[in-house]
C-alpha cells in the first residue's frame, strides 16, 4: 500500500520536468508513476532533430519501469504535467494504472484509463 498521495506524484512530475530535452517544441513534460509498493519512476519527453523519432514523458517513465522488471498491473497511477496525447492514453490503458493526474491548463483533472480511452483497443480485440 503506498502512502505517496495524488499532488506529491503531481510535484514529482513536475519537478523532473526540468529534465526534459526538448529543444523543438520547448514543451518540457514530466511523467511519474506510482508503484504499488509506493516506488516513483519518473520519465521525460526526449525529442530529436528527426521530429517523430520524439518519445513523450509517458513512455519514457513505463519503459524505464519495465526495464527495472514492473510489470503491467504493478503500478497505481500516473501523474503527467500536460494533458496526455492519445497514444499516451493507450499506453496508461496498457499499464493498467487505476488513475492518470494531469495538468490541463490551470486545472488538475484525474481520471480513470477508461475514461480517457473509451471502448479502447486491448489484448481481448486480437483474436
Ligand atoms: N508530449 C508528451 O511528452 N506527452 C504527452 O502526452 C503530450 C506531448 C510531448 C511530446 C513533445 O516532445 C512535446 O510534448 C510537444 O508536443
Amino acid at each position: 500500500m503506498s502512502s505517496i498521495s495524488d499532488a506529491e506524484l503531481l510535484a514529482a512530475a513536475d519537478a523532473v520536468a526540468a529534465h526534459a530535452y526538448a529543444p523543438y517544441s520547448n514543451f518540457q513534460v514530466g511523467c511519474a508513476v506510482l508503484t504499488r509498493e509506493g516506488h516513483i519512476i519518473e520519465g521525460v519527453n526526449v525529442e530529436n532533430a528527426s521530429y517523430p523519432l520524439g518519445v513523450c514523458a509517458e513512455p519514457s517513465a513505463f519503459a524505464r519501469a519495465i526495464a527495472e522488471g514492473y510489470r503491467p498491473g504493478d503500478f497505481v497511477a500516473v501523474a503527467i504535467t500536460a494533458s496526455p496525447c492519445g497514444g499516451c492514453r493507450q499506453m496508461a490503458r496498457e499499464m493498467g494504472v487505476d488513475r492518470v493526474i494531469f495538468r490541463n491548463g490551470g486545472r488538475v483533472v484525474t481520471m480513470t484509463p477508461d475514461e480517457l480511452l473509451p471502448e479502447s483497443f486491448d489484448s481481448t480485440n486480437l483474436s
